[in-house]
């Protein structure tokens, strides 16, 4: 059983991992050079990122991969993507070139607004509160001039600010409910700033507001926080081609491919459990670009899914027709993304994923973001509905297996030709590995 530390935060990089390797590991060394072998050399990039959280100990480095011949209304993208899932680039390329041949993705913002809310008790009359409500609202506004000023002047901004009342869930609570337009930014600290002002100004002038009995005045503040639920920041991407062009001439026609690739997306649609995994696949393509980018991908992530159960129900985030011949596959997200603040102006990979982009606003942003996932979810599809899912990712698989095993680059070269017609798993890699070794002792 390890003891627990006072202080840890205060103690220098290199004490940090003492303490850690001598209180959890055997072979301290080995831990130890673990660690450090994550350092980068270059002092000045390693302190930016020791300073982005507190402890930092090494950095964990993720693959950054790029998925070219993304044509995104007529322009074309290659669109970075951080992931460790070996197939996710993979099939995100392979729609890309599918649907260049087609026509290309279709994308459109829908709106832009994003969500705060001041929770607060309020003990005494609701008609009142709403009079002292119209009453503050400008000020409200007015209070917060110092934190709006750059944003108004560039067109966003406080929105709206409404008193909304909740005593029917719970007693005696209340929000005022404020919508902004945050523009490039993803705006957190815009929002949460403009909150508690919001919350400052508003029990400020309640204890002022004579129409108030004593216990009114004392309005209890729970807490500012802006929303990650915005189902009025969406943007919606498309794909569509006549159904005979979804053929592969081969082993499935256009039709028979549609119809099947349609029945997939509406079972995603009626059927939670599979909800899940479709939607997840659809993460794997827009989480990989959010990171890339240097978004906040679990405040994305908690509001997507929020979006997918806006029904009563987890559904899936893409849906799918055929009408006169003509194929259509499309998906609608909510998506509150930022290009400047935060991260990316700060992270050198960052700066570089958004520079590949074309210095993209947060509006362009949105569209290639929703074409990632539903570029992710076409190829997943597909390859659910034709040959499975696993021919593929057990193919991009392989090298993480030979890299388990240790296979030289010579055995990695022999195994990937000798896997183009076997199918993988790991005992048949173990096992085929295992022979090349015996015939090269021979
Ligand atoms: C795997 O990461 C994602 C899939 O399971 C998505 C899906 O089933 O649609 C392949």
């Amino acid at each position: 059983m390890s003891k627990p530390i006072d202080g840890f935060s205060k103690l220098s990089k290199s004490k940090k991992i003492d303490w850690i390797v001598d209180t959890y590991f055997s072979n301290t060394e080995s831990a130890k050079s673990v660690l450090k072998q994550y350092w980068n050399s270059n002092e000045k990039l390693q302190q930016l990122h020791d300073e982005f959280i507190e402890n930092t100990i090494t950095n964990y480095y993720l693959p950054l991969g790029v998925a070219p011949n993304f044509l995104i209304n007529n322009k074309l993208y290659t669109i970075p993507m951080a992931i460790e899932e070996s197939s996710v680039v993979a099939a995100a390329s392979k729609a890309a070139k599918f649907w260049m041949d087609r026509g290309g993705f279709k994308t459109k913002v829908l709106s832009t607004t994003k969500i705060g809310q001041v929770h607060f008790n309020f003990l005494g009359d609701v008609k009142k509160l709403a009079h002292f409500f119209n009453h503050v609202k400008p000020k409200l506004i007015l209070d917060c001039k110092d934190i709006t000023q750059n944003m108004s002047k560039r067109g966003g901004g406080i929105l709206d600010i409404e008193l909304r009342d909740k005593t029917s869930e719970i007693e005696h609570y209340y929000q005022l409910h404020a919508s902004f337009e945050t523009l490039d930014a993803m705006g957190a600290n815009f929002i949460n700033s403009c909150l508690e002002q919001f919350a400052e100004t508003f029990k400020t002038e309640a204890q002022k507001f004579d129409l108030f009995s004593e216990e009114e005045k004392q309005i209890d503040i729970i807490m500012s926080i802006l929303s990650n639920y915005v189902p009025n920041c969406l943007v919606r991407a498309e794909v569509s081609c006549k159904v005979d062009a979804l053929g592969d001439g081969d082993t499935m026609s256009g039709k028979d491919f549609a119809k099947k690739f349609v029945q997939a997306v509406n079972i995603a649609e009626v059927e939670p459990f599979r909800a899940v995994t479709h939607n997840k696949g659809i993460m794997n393509g827009i989480d990989a670009v959010i990171l890339a980018t240097g978004n906040d991908f679990r405040a994305v992530e908690a509001g997507v899914h929020a979006y997918a159960a806006r029904n009563g129900k987890y559904s899936s985030l893409t849906h799918a027709k055929v009408e006169d011949d003509m194929f259509t596959f499309w998906i609608e997200i909510p998506l509150a993304l930022g290009t400047v603040g935060g991260l990316t102006g700060l992270h050198p990979l960052v700066k570089l994923g958004l520079e590949l982009l074309n210095e993209p606003s947060a509006k362009e942003l949105m569209q290639i973001v929703a074409v990632a996932g539903l570029a992710q979810n076409f190829a997943a599809l597909r390859s659910l509905t034709t040959t499975g899912i696993q021919q593929g990712h057990m193919k991009m698989h392989l090298m993480n297996i030979l890299n388990q095993f240790e296979a030289n680059a010579s055995e990695k070269e022999a195994l990937v030709k000798h896997f183009e017609n076997h199918t993988v798993s790991h005992s048949a890699v173990s096992e085929a590995l295992n022979q090349l070794r015996l015939n090269l002792e021979k």
